[in-house]
This record gives structure tokens, C-alpha cells and sequence, in this order.
């Protein structure tokens, strides 16, 4: 992935779309921006993101929330909300669209599903630094849980259009079927991910209930994958994004196979910018050649602007 690339973030108006429920628990919503919004998009890398100002939106009306998420509903929604993107595509030099997914947990995504089309919303970005794939990779695996699928799906697409040399392959997990956060998942008879099998990734499922694809986690499924296919460690790079027990895991397994891994961390963010101090990752502190210090102390990076992809070496999980 370029890695002269240079975002130029901002605050812009976004037309909505559309904003349309996957199965029982996600929505896609679909953004048109247009000048310098549709320029500063058109540049972001898969592993970015954008945060959406949503204390303008209103509740639905209370039979069409979640029961469970009646409650949590009522709060108030000051901060804007990041998500991460699941397709971008420019369509002109004045148009690009921006999809993302998102998981209807609390206040916030439940005003969300209040969106309409030709709505106007406020988004700031392209945030964050994206994942990075040097040139000497021809092997990618991609692993995502859940909520962690829609900058993966992103990535994949990427490859496919702009990598043909790089071979790649899909750990998907979550849940259940339900929480496949797939339109082709949703069909009674599915038996793939057609998003990703459609466009060459072979992908292997599992879901912790056993209700699609193998039962158990997605880090066990690759173990045994890595186990029973030769590969190059030097040039396979790991992609992932989903809870961060899964990236944990992730994290032991990509050490013990000797392959480098990139994660997306999904920390509670407030202002996504670097202000505010409120989403700190402690990672390994690199020793200090000018001053010989060796010492195996640790730092605080900030999930919104040095991350959220980090080396999986360098997080203490
Ligand atoms: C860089 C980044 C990218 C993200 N991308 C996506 C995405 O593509 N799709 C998507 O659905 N969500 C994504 N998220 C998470 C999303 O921002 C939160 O789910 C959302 O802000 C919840 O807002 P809410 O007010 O509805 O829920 P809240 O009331 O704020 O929270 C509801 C529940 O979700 C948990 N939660 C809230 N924020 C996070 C978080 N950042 N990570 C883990 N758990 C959280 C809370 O602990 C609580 O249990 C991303 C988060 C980050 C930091
Ligand atoms: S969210 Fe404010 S510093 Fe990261």
C-alpha cells in the first residue's frame, strides 16, 4: 500500500446514500462526498476511519429499538462515533463514496438506523495511519471477528484491484450467523461469503455456536491452517481487526509462526484526533540508541492518531 500517502483530514458534509439493516444487528450506510471531501476520501487507506457527529439525530420510535437496548438508548450522544470503512469508491473527481457497517450496540447506532437518504451528516476524516503492505509480500491472511469484518472486507477488495500478485486468504469469526456481518450471509441456504469467495479470496468461516461454517475460534482455525500449508513466513503478512482477546491470540500465534502481523484496535475514542488523551495503548518503548537505553519499560501510543494498526509485537496485551 502507497506509503507516501498523505491524508488531508477534515470536518465535511456527507450525503447519505443509503442506510439499510444487514440481518438483525448491522446497518450499511452508504456517504457521497463531494470537493475537497471527495479528494480527502478518495486517498484513505483501508485501516483508516471516519467519525460521525450524532448528537443531531433523534431516537427511533421506542417499539423499533432493541429491547436490551431501550435502556442504554436514553443517554445522551455528545462525542462523535468512529467507524471504519468498508468499501470506498471514487466515482469521479468531484464524487466519492464511502460505505461503512455498523453494529447496533448503543445510543449512538441507534439513532444511526434514523438515517435516511439525502440526509446531510457531519464526518471528520480520513482518520488514523491504515495498514501498510510493503511490496515484498505475496501472501496475506486476513482474520477478522465480527464488528472487526468491515475494514478486512475492505483490505480484501483492495488487494484483489490493486495487488493481483499477492495471494490471499480469510479467517472470518463471529458469534453466530447473525453476527456475519454479510449481506450474502443473511440468505437462509448460504453456504460462503460470497463478498469475499466472489472476488477470489478463498475464506474459511467459523462461528462460536457452530451455526455457519466450523464451530470454535477463527485463531484455532488459522493454527491449523498454517500447520497444514507451506508457506514463506518472510513474505506472508496478517491483517486483523476484531476484539482485542482475538487479537491477543492472533498476536501469539503470528509470533510463534514467524510472521509478521498488522492489528486494528477498536479502543473507545473521544475526539479522534490526538487531543484528548482518551484512547492510549501501552506498547513496547524502542530502545533509545543516543542515550544506550536498553530498558524493556513500555509507552502509550494513541489508538486514534499513531494507530489504530499496530505492529502486533509492539502492543502489551
Ligand atoms: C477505529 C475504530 C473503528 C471502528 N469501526 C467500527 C465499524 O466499522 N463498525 C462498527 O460497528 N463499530 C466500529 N467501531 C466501534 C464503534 O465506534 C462503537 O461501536 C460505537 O462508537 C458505539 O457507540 P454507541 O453510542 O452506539 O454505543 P456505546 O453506548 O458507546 O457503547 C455500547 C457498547 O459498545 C462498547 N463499545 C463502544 N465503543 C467501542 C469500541 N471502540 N470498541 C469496542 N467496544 C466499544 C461499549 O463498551 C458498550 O458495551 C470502531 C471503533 C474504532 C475505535
Ligand atoms: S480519541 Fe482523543 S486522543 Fe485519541
Amino acid at each position: 500500500m502507497c506509503e507516501n500517502h498523505k491524508s488531508d483530514k477534515g470536518v465535511f458534509l456527507a450525503q447519505v446514500r443509503y442506510n439499510e439493516p444487514i440481518g438483525d444487528y448491522y446497518y450499511r450506510l452508504s456517504l457521497e462526498f463531494s470537493g475537497k471531501g471527495a479528494a480527502s476520501f478518495a486517498k484513505a487507506k483501508p485501516g483508516q476511519f471516519l467519525e460521525i457527529k450524532v448528537n443531531t439525530l433523534s431516537n427511533p420510535a421506542i417499539l423499533d429499538i432493541p429491547e436490551h437496548l431501550r435502556d442504554a438508548s436514553r443517554r445522551n450522544v455528545l462525542l462523535r462515533r468512529p467507524f471504519s470503512f468498508v468499501d470506498i469508491q471514487e466515482i469521479d473527481e468531484n464524487k466519492t463514496v464511502v460505505d461503512i457497517i455498523y453494529l447496533v450496540t448503543g445510543a449512538s447506532t441507534v439513532r444511526m438506523t434514523t438515517i435516511c437518504p439525502q440526509d446531510e451528516l457531519s464526518i471528520t476524516g480520513p482518520l488514523g495511519n491504515g495498514f501498510s503492505i510493503d511490496s515484498s509480500k505475496d501472501c496475506v491472511i486476513l482474520v477478522a471477528g465480527g464488528v472487526g469484518v468491515p475494514p478486512i472486507e475492505h483490505v480484501a477488495n483492495w488487494l484483489t484491484k490493486n495487488r493481483k500478485d499477492v495471494k490471499t486468504v480469510a479467517f472470518i469469526g463471529a458469534r453466530s450467523k447473525g453476527h456475519l456481518p454479510f449481506a450474502s450471509t443473511q440468505k437462509a441456504d448460504a453456504k460462503t461469503i460470497e463478498e469475499l469467495e466472489s472476488i477470489g479470496v478463498e475464506t474459511f468461516v467459523t462461528t462460536d455456536d457452530g451455526s455457519f461454517g466450523d464451530s470454535g475460534f477463527v485463531t484455532d482455525r488459522l493454527g491449523k491452517w498454517l500447520s497444514a500449508n507451506k508457506i514463506d513466513t518472510n513474505k506472508t503478512l496478517i491483517l486483523s481487526c476484531g476484539p482485542e482477546p482475538m487479537l491477543a491470540n492472533l498476536s501469539k500465534l503470528a509470533e510463534k509462526s514467524n510472521i509478521e502481523a498488522q492489528v486494528s484496535l477498536e479502543r473507545m475514542m473521544a475526539c479522534g484526533i490526538g487531543l484528548c488523551q482518551s484512547c492510549a495503548v501501552e506498547v513496547e518503548k524502542k530502545p533509545d540508541n543516543q542515550t544506550n537505553d536498553n530498558s524493556t519499560e513500555t509507552t502509550y501510543k494513541l489508538c486514534c492518531k499513531d494507530g489504530p494498526v499496530f505492529n502486533s509485537k509492539e502492543v502489551i496485551w
